[in-house]
Formats: C-alpha cells, sequence, structure tokens
C-alpha cells in the first residue's frame, strides 16, 4: 500500500508491506474477545487506529496496530514498555501532559504480526485538525507550548526523548482543554536512538537539519518541533500539498535534465518534496513558506520560536530555558475576525481589535470586556499603517 501519493501528505517511508483488510482485522481484534472497536480512526498517516471499548477495563482506549519485524523492532518495543510500566507504579495526574500508555504487545491477527499500543482514549481533537481550521491564538499557542513542554520534560527526566512531536500526535483535550502528547511510538533513550525504529511515520515536515543531514536526535529535537507546534497553533497549520514544497532549485535541476514532475515516479517526487523541506528547514524559511506569520505576531514571540527553530541544535534553548521564557510571554491572542479585522478578547481586561478603514489606515479599538458595548476607538491611540505597527502599540500599552 502506497500512502505516500501526490495527492497526500510526504512521508520519509513510504513502503508498507500489503495488510489484511482493515475488515478482517476489525475482527480478527474482535475475536479475541478483549476489545469492541467502536470506530476506526481515519486521521493518521500509516497506521491502523481505532476507537475500542477494554472489556477487563470497562473503558474506551486507543488502539494502534503497526507492522512488526521480529529482530529489528525489540528496542523500540522496550522503550515503549518501558513507559507502560512507568505509567503502572505512577499516579498518574489528570493534568499531565503525556498520554498514558496501557499496554504494548505483539499481536497475530490475520497471521500477521503487529505491534499493538493501547493507550487512554484523549476525547478532544489533534493540533492538527485545530489548526487546519485556523490559528488559535498566539497566547493560547503559547499556553499549549509550555504544557507540551512540560510533557516533554516529564520524558526527558525519564532519559528519553519523544523525536515525533508533530500536530497529529498532540491532542487537545475537550476535559481539560490542555494539550496532551498522545502518541508515544517514536520515543527513544537519549543516546541509543540510532538503533531505535519509530511506530509513528516522522513527518518531513517535522525533520530537523540534523536529522536530515546525519540521522541524529537529541533533547533539542524536541524543542525544534515544540517550536514549530507553537507557530502552528499561533499562525494556523503549515501548507500539506507536497508540491507547495518542491523548490525553485530543484524544479530547476529537473528541466536542466530534461525532466518534468509528471516524468517522476512516485518516490523521485517524494524525494524532490523531502528535498524542499531539507532546504527551508536548514536556511529557516521552512515556517514562513508553510504559513504566513500573521500581520498582528509579537516580535518577542516570533524571536524565540526562531531560536527555538534553529538549524543547530546547539543554538536552540533548553527545554526549561523555552518554557520559561515563553511562560514570560504575556501577549495578546490577536486572531483574525474577518477580512482586515483583529481581535484579542480579554487583554488588560478589555477585548481589543485593530481595524483597517481603508488601505494603510488602522485603527485600535476596544470595549470592557465585562459588557456587551460595542467597540470605540481606543482614546488617545494614532491611526497606524499597518496591522502590525497597530498590534506593537497595544502589546506596549
Ligand atoms: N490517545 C489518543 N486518543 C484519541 N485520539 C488519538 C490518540 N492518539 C492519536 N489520536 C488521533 O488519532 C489520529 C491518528 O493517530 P496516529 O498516531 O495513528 O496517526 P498519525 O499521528 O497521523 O500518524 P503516525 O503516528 O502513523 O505518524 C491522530 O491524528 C489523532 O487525531
Ligand atoms: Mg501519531
Amino acid at each position: 500500500m502506497v500512502l505516500c501519493s501526490r495527492r497526500r501528505r510526504a512521508s520519509v517511508s513510504c513502503e508498507r508491506s500489503v495488510l489484511p483488510s482493515v475488515h478482517d482485522i476489525r475482527a480478527a481484534l474482535e475475536a479475541t474477545e478483549r476489545f469492541r472497536i467502536e470506530e476506526q480512526i481515519h486521521e493518521g498517516m500509516q497506521a491502523l487506529s481505532f476507537r475500542a471499548h477494554n472489556v477487563a477495563q470497562n473503558r474506551t482506549v486507543f488502539l494502534k496496530l503497526i507492522d512488526y519485524t521480529p529482530g529489528n523492532d525489540e528496542q523500540s518495543l522496550r522503550e515503549v514498555r518501558m513507559l507502560a510500566e512507568t505509567a503502572e507504579t505512577t499516579t498518574h495526574a489528570s493534568s499531565s501532559n503525556l498520554v498514558r500508555i496501557l499496554d504494548a504487545e505483539i499481536m497475530t491477527l490475520c497471521g500477521k504480526l503487529f505491534v499493538c499500543i493501547q493507550t487512554e482514549f484523549v476525547v478532544g481533537s489533534s493540533v492538527y485538525a485545530k489548526v487546519r481550521l485556523g490559528p488559535l491564538g498566539q497566547q493560547r499557542a503559547i499556553l499549549n507550548g509550555c504544557r507540551i513542554l512540560a510533557g516533554v520534560s516529564e520524558l526527558h527526566q525519564l532519559g528519553l526523548i519523544h523525536r515525533d512531536l508533530k500536530p497529529a500526535n498532540v491532542m487537545l483535550s475537550d476535559v481539560t482543554g490542555h494539550p496532551v502528547i498522545a502518541d508515544l511510538g517514536s520515543v527513544a533513550t537519549v543516546g541509543a536512538q540510532v538503533l531505535v525504529r519509530s511506530w509513528s511515520k516522522h513527518s518531513p515536515l517535522y525533520t530537523t537539519p540534523e536529522t536530515w543531514d546525519h540521522g541524529e536526535f537529541s533533547h533539542a529535537t524536541d524543542v525544534y518541533q515544540v517550536g514549530m507546534l507553537v507557530y502552528e497553533m499561533a499562525n494556523g497549520g503549515l501548507d500539506i500539498d507536497d508540491r507547495h514544497w518542491l523548490h525553485v532549485r530543484d524544479l530547476g535541476d529537473l528541466h536542466r535534465l530534461g525532466k518534468r514532475e509528471a516524468d517522476l515516479e512516485d518516490w523521485e517526487f517524494s524525494r524532490l518534496v523531502n528535498k524542499g523541506i531539507a532546504r527551508r528547514a536548514a536556511d529557516q524559511t521552512l515556517l514562513a513558506h508553510g504559513c504566513a506569520p500573521m500581520a498582528t505576531m509579537s516580535a518577542s514571540l516570533a524571536r524565540l520560536l526562531k531560536r527555538m527553530t534553529a538549524p543547530r541544535p546547539d543554538q536552540r534553548p533548553s527545554v526549561s530555558e523555552a518554557r520559561n521564557k515563553l511562560q514570560g510571554l504575556a501577549l495578546p491572542n490577536w486572531l483574525p475576525v474577518e477580512e482586515g479585522v483583529f481581535e484579542a478578547q480579554n487583554w488588560i481586561q478589555c477585548d481589543v481589535r485593530i481595524v483597517a478603514l481603508r488601505a494603510s489606515v488602522f485603527q485600535v479599538e476596544k470595549r470592557h470586556a465585562s459588557s456587551e458595548r460595542s467597540f470605540r476607538k481606543w482614546s488617545g491611540s494614532p491611526h497606524f499603517a499597518d496591522a502590525g505597527e497597530a498590534a506593537r502599540w497595544v502589546e506596549g500599552q
């Protein structure tokens, strides 16, 4: 089953052996009498994922099935089992930003071996689903970013790194409103990481320059990926159309060889897409190319995210520094509400908005958040040439 056709997101690895049908696997899972399958979750890239009822525990769980290759996967299974055991022996705070792994086992279904990772089911939407709809606002992005870093820090304290913090792997819980790192299929022990296979298909967009260049992962890999997550939560999701990532230089090389995009095999096309992504990760233009920053984005947040996504791992802040710096940022939660209008609720006990009166003339307005009164011009505020200038003025008040 080739899952990285040109209509889908690019993935580092496109290969996957032929599977029995989903219908057969569902039936085989149910035949164990351990699970009732409630729903297949289709958002995933490669694995088979289900919402299921665990009969013995009488609870809803998230099941992820991944092909298992004996000899190759033992180390990865060890890391995931270690997390399952840690979860068993510690009282899991409901405020934790890490999903609880309930079990990780090898199962034979329809004559095929699978790793079955069972985690608690997080009711909510993934960050991926949310940012596809638009930005969450920079202050919400900061709060979520701090909590994701708290989850990352829990992992780092166990001697593990995540390696695949991408929007589809972080859920926003409807119950607590908090982010939960929901897919721990990529964790690896620091130092031994090259040996550990990942059961989450690393999306090229979130691959760091050091991973592209040397297959290297470290604590700083996680910081880079959280920087990307915060950017997307603040500004909206990155473009996931493969063609968007082709680089003009690579296309030029292709044309010089007398070839056109249409002549390429899928794997050649994926390689070209990945090359374009890797180039932009290396020169730090990836985020802006994937989604232009909102005009109202704070310069202090932009600076911090630039450091977190620095091409060289040693130029990135540590997890605790990134968390402290994020925590120190109190910023208006600007959201675009209609063409030429940005609104930030609850900023210094007011709701504030920036309105384009006409081309290159922006006005700042406010209303007391507690009342329903309509917006009025913020008295004493000048007119601004663009929304960014107006946002900087508001931030300074
Ligand atoms: N613990 C969970 N509880 C509820 N929903 C989850 C949980 N973990 C993941 N999900 C949802 O299921 C979807 C599929 O997850 P899955 O890990 O299979 O795919 P993916 O992250 O897109 O790809 P992959 O991990 O294979 O790279 C996610 O996008 C998310 O919406
Ligand atoms: Mg995942």
